[in-house]
Order: structure tokens, then C-alpha cells, then sequence
């Protein structure tokens, strides 16, 4: 449509020496491009015509339009709904928005009688209406999502509470951990992310419909009514706030944020873990891409773009914080740029936990390499360390010293703590014995880790049984 942006100006009507030549036929153009936001809008339209004919309903039920009219503009709004379904929502910049597309079609449809449904209402309170449920929508969705990534997570662990691999500070070997316990970090991170959603979810259902342009109407209308069919805990307390407050799509933008940052992570991960140093995993074919010119690759695409993604909608959060930043009360047309970021970060959000479940779900472990690289590395020297001050009430931070010695010396010789000889080990310290050795395998290094919350495979399973419950996951 931008083709019939007008910028010449041919002339007509300009009286401005200065600009009017130039811009009077260009301005109207333009002013009907950037204030169309049918473009984008058009996907509130099941949240138009819902909010309209509880709306109407309401009004007929006051006695603010007579029941036959009421009667009329609902069977309308019906009408209108379902060639929506049909054909697609028409784009025509001159009807600007959803709000006046769908009214504009009723009038066609109904008559003058369709001029009934604005009373008592703005564009104002309906679109931060419309808005409020289309959000309501995508955050439900996104937990729906979650909790589906959050089973395969479980699911997995469960399968891997007793497989080893490295566990890492600072990307260096630190110390064994199970994969189980690895994979329920990620859980942790998304049932966070699930409860921030629902507190999210529980402060946004408030319905602003009512609070008309900005001061509320003089007309005798029911909130609690139209609060109450539209599925909201209440009407919104103050109308200038209603009509201008975007909290809840700023609060639906942060959700997005905080699980975009775990999903980045996770897919960071997965990343590594599929290159060849690595060789933890392979990612499903479906998940993956080739390469056109180097046959043997196999690409973590889909991880890699949902890390990217994570960037934009991160992006959108800022986006919306800055185009609410310092707007007076109520409504600016500013707010028409609430919906584009909160879109986008909802159709990102959504494909980027599904590509993330599938590859969770379907990735191949390679357990056999992750633990051979958690028994390289020195990864059991703090085990070692503690069995010295279990076995001979060595200090910690002695112990600590002492076991320097002993990596340094297996460093130089190129092999594990477990290969060093028992006199090279009592060389370094007297009070070391041969029960040492029991201590420096991997499984043992683990299944000691059986504090609340620690890494012993019967602690991954007892929380992946919690997290199945909580999930209503069957045995
Ligand atoms: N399309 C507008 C928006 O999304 C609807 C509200 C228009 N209100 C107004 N006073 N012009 O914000």
C-alpha cells in the first residue's frame, strides 16, 4: 500500500508559501499510513468483537439501547466475526483499526443502528481492553508451553539420575555431576518463569471496559457485568489509569525476557555440548540443518535460534518500556505501539519452547563421552580433599593445599588422580591411606553429593518424583 504514499504534492489546496505547495497533498498520505494500525491490530479482532458484545449485551441489559437493538448488533457482530474467520480481516488504512473496521462493517451490515454499540464507551478502554485479553491469551499459552518443556526436562532426567558428566564453573571441570541433576536445573529455572506468569496473570485480570476516553461515562453501565462475562477477576479501579496503563504487557514482556534468558542458556548448552571437543549430544535431525558446501556438518540451528531470538525479545521488553517512558495521563497514540513488540515476543517465545522441547525430548546423550570427560580434568580433587578431612581431621583449607600437590603432580604426569601410585600419594602427605582410591571415582564423588538439593542420583530421583507430581505426570 506504501505506493500510495503521495510525497510529491501535486498542488492541491496548499496555502502555506513556505511547505503548503510541497505537502498539501503528501501529509494526509503520510498521516494515513503512520496512523493506520490496522495492520497489526487486525489480530485483536477475536478480542474486539468478544469485548464489544459484552459490551452491547450489557448496555441492553441496562437499558442504555433497547433489547431489539442490542439484539441486532450482537447477531451483527456475529456476522462480522465469521467473515473475519472467512476471508481475513480487511486492511483499509481510512479505517485505521480494528476498533473502526469492525464497527465500519457492522454499519454496512445492520444499518445506522450499529452507531449504538460506542455508547458509553472509547476506543480508548476498548483497546486496553482487547489488548488485556489478547495478552491474557499468550501467557496462558506460554505456560501451556512450559510446562510441556518442563515434562520433557523431567522425563529426561529421570532417565539420566545416575549418568555422569562434568559439572562446570567458570566452563573449567569442576566437579562430577549427573546429567538428571544438570537437566533439572533447567526445570528449576522454568517453574520460576511459570510462577512469574501467574503472578502476572493474576494482576492483569482486571477489565478496564467502562473507563470510556479517559474519565469513565454518565451513563448508568454495569463494570461488573462486562468484567464478569470477559472472564476478568474485576473492573479496574481508576479509568485514567485503565485506559493508560500498559503494566500488563510489561509484565507479560519481562515473563518473556526471563524465560528467553533461560531458553539462551539452555540453547548455549546444547550448543557445546553438540560440537565435536564436546560430543555430549546429538540434536535431532529435525531440529538440525546442513551444510551446502561441507557434507560432513550437522548444524544446531534450531538452538542457535532460539538463543538469537532471545535477543529480540529481550528487545521488545525495552522497546515498550521506553514508548511508555515519560507519557502524561491518559492515553497517548504513543500506546499504538504497545502491540508490535508484545506480538512478536509472543510468536518468538512460542516457537522458540517448542524447538526447545523437541530438542530436549529427542536429543541423543552420549553418556559414555560425558563421563570419560568428567573423570579427566581432575574433576574428583575435592573429594579427595574432603576424604582427608573426614578420614584424617584435616583442616579444609589444608587438605585443599595438600591435594594442590597431588593434581599438580598427576598434571605432570599426565594422568587421573586415581593412577597416581599410594606412595606417591603418601609421599605427599603421611596420614594419606590406599581407602583414598574408593573416593576418587566418579560415582563415588557423586553419590556423596547427597545433600538436600546436591547431585546423588537418589536425590535427582526423588526430585524428578516432586517434579512429577507437581507436573500430574503419570509413573
Ligand atoms: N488504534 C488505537 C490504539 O491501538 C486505538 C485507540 C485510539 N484512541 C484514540 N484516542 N485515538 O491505540
Amino acid at each position: 500500500m506504501s505506493d500510495e504514499r503521495d510525497m510529491t504534492g501535486s498542488g492541491q489546496g496548499g496555502t502555506n508559501a513556505m511547505w503548503g505547495g510541497r505537502f498539501a497533498a503528501g501529509p494526509s498520505a503520510i498521516m494515513r499510513e503512520i496512523n493506520a494500525s490496522i495492520p497489526f491490530d487486525k489480530a485483536l479482532w477475536r478480542q474486539d468483537i468478544a469485548a464489544s458484545k459484552a459490551h452491547v449485551a450489557m448496555l441492553g441489559a441496562q437499558g442504555i439501547v433497547a433489547p431489539e437493538d442490542a439484539q441486532a448488533i450482537s447477531a451483527g457482530l456475529d456476522t462480522v466475526a465469521a467473515e473475519y474467520e472467512r476471508d481475513g480481516v480487511p486492511e483499509d488504512w481510512d479505517r485505521e483499526d480494528i476498533h473502526m473496521t469492525t464497527e465500519a462493517r457492522l454499519a454496512e451490515l445492520i444499518g445506522p443502528v450499529a452507531g449504538r454499540l460506542h455508547t458509553a464507551r472509547s476506543r480508548n478502554d476498548q483497546v486496553a481492553t482487547d489488548f488485556r485479553l489478547w495478552v491474557r491469551d499468550a501467557a496462558q499459552q506460554l505456560d501451556e508451553g512450559l510446562a510441556a518443556l518442563q515434562r520433557a526436562l523431567v522425563r529426561r532426567a529421570g532417565e539420566h539420575a545416575d549418568s555422569i558428566m562434568p559439572g562446570f564453573t567458570h566452563l573449567q571441570t569442576a566437579q562430577p555431576v549427573t546429567l538428571g541433576h544438570h537437566l533439572m536445573a533447567y526445570y528449576e529455572m522454568f517453574r520460576r518463569d511459570r510462577a512469574r506468569l501467574a503472578d502476572a496473570q493474576a494482576r492483569m485480570n482486571e477489565c478496564p471496559l467502562g473507563s470510556a476516553a479517559l474519565a469513565g461515562t454518565g451513563f448508568p453501565i454495569d463494570r461488573e457485568a462486562t468484567a464478569r462475562a470477559l472472564g476478568f477477576d474485576r473492573p479496574t479501579a481508576n479509568s485514567l489509569d485503565a485506559v493508560s496503563d500498559r503494566d500488563f504487557a510489561l509484565d507479560f514482556l519481562w515473563c518473556c525476557s526471563a524465560t528467553a534468558l533461560h531458553l539462551s542458556r539452555l540453547a548455549e548448552e546444547l550448543i557445546l555440548w553438540a560440537s565435536q571437543p564436546f560430543g555430549f549430544i546429538r540434536l535431532p535431525d529435525s531440529l538440525s540443518t546442513g551444510s551446502s558446501i561441507m557434507p560432513q556438518k550437522k548444524n544446531p540451528d534450531a538452538a542457535e535460534l532460539v538463543r538469537g531470538h532471545s535477543g529480540r525479545v529481550i528487545g521488545s521488553l525495552t522497546s515498550l518500556m521506553i514508548t511508555m517512558k515519560g507519557l502524561p495521563l491518559a492515553y497517548s497514540k504513543d500506546m499504538q505501539d504497545d502491540k508490535p513488540p508484545v506480538f512478536e515476543a509472543a510468536s518468538l517465545m512460542a516457537l522458540s519452547v517448542a524447538a526447545m522441547t523437541g530438542m530436549i525430548a529427542d536429543a541423543t546423550f552420549n553418556t559414555g563421552r560425558m563421563r570419560a570427560a568428567a573423570e579427566l580434568g581432575y574433576a574428583t580433587a575435592t573429594d579427595l580433599a574432603d576424604w582427608l578431612v573426614r578420614q584424617a581431621g584435616i583442616p579444609f583449607r589444608e587438605a585443599h593445599h595438600i591435594i594442590g600437590a597431588a593434581v599438580k603432580l598427576a598434571e605432570s604426569r599426565g594422568v587421573a588422580l586415581d593412577q597416581l601410585p599410594p606412595e606417591d600419594l603418601k609421599a605427599i602427605d603421611a596420614r594419606i591411606d590406599e581407602s583414598v582410591y574408593a573416593a576418587l571415582s566418579v560415582d563415588a564423588s557423586v553419590a556423596a553429593r547427597a545433600s538436600f538439593g546436591g547431585t546423588a542420583p537418589d536425590r535427582v530421583r526423588e526430585a524428578v518424583a516432586a517434579a512429577r507430581a507437581v507436573l500430574g505426570m503419570e509413573e
